[in-house]
């Protein structure tokens, strides 16, 4: 009897926690489209995607190429707008912003990652890292200090004087994951990260997210390729800009 009643409760209690983390949407398209036109041509690259991303998810983000998987995380990323509906950055519409604010709420809730690293070669680990800060309005205290810690975090604690060619691949996409953390971002995002790095690297830099999101990051992450896709705990696959299906992965073994 008393074993039963714990039973209810326990389900009562995960009813509730579920419904706690539905309000809990860092990221929501209503009804979103974005329509490229070239001439006369119209190319629906998002085809009234409507979706939500929730905090502490993981997601891989697949489709073939040309699927809409880039369109869909620029917009993510606010780097784009939509053409038709709505995007809600932490439950802020993202319409009712001009660009300078825009560009804030970019640097303050978002990490973006590329396949091309895309750091500054002139800069050393510790100034690419900082480089999010600086369009900040208020950069805070006690950066330099936050920043070695990040290098820290990611592995590079030993090279923050070395300059993006003095590194390797993986080390290079670890400075621009630290740079996509410098914010503290509620959201990140990467588009093909591992797309120009070997399979060991490829392990280490998805290590590295599974660290990030047991530690709570919310992450979306684009790939074409079904080995990295398996990763994340929730797949949504795109076909022509529109949703075709989502799907829990198994739960991985605990090692
Ligand atoms: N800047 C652009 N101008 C015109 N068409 C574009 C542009 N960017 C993407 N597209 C088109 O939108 C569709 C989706 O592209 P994209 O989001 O890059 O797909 P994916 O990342 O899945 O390969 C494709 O048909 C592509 O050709
Ligand atoms: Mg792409």
């Amino acid at each position: 009897m008393a074993e039963e009643k714990s039973k209810a409760m326990n389900v009562s209690l995960e009813a509730t926690a579920k419904a706690a983390a539905d309000t809990r949407a860092v990221a929501e398209f209503r009804n979103v489209s974005r329509i490229y036109r070239m001439g006369d041509n119209e190319v629906h690259a998002l085809d009234d995607v409507s979706c939500r991303f929730n905090a502490g998810d993981y997601w891989a983000i697949m489709g073939s190429s040309g699927s809409g998987k880039s369109t869909m995380l620029n917009l993510l990323g606010c780097i784009d707008r939509p053409t038709n509906g709505e995007y809600y950055v932490s439950g802020t519409a993202v319409s009712t912003l001009n660009d300078d604010d825009l560009s804030e709420l970019r640097g303050r809730h978002i990490g973006f990652i590329f396949q091309s690293f895309n750091l500054i070669p002139q800069l050393n680990v510790l100034e690419n890292i900082l480089v999010p800060r600086f369009y900040l309005e208020d950069p805070g205290i006690g950066l330099v200090e936050r920043a070695r810690d990040i290098a820290e975090r990611v592995g590079l604690g030993s090279r923050t004087d070395h300059r993006p060619r003095e590194l390797s691949g993986g080390q290079q996409q670890r400075v621009a994951i630290a740079r996509a953390l410098i914010n503290d971002p509620s959201l990140l995002l990467a588009d093909e990260a591992t797309g120009n790095l070997d399979t060991q690297t490829t392990e280490e830099i998805l290590e590295l997210f599974d660290e990030l999101h047991s530690d709570g990051m919310t992450i979306l992450l684009v790939t074409h390729e079904e080995e990295v896709g398996k990763r994340a705990e929730q797949v949504m696959r795109l076909k022509d800009g529109a949703i075709e299906s989502v799907a829990y992965n198994r739960p991985t073994i605990q090692r």
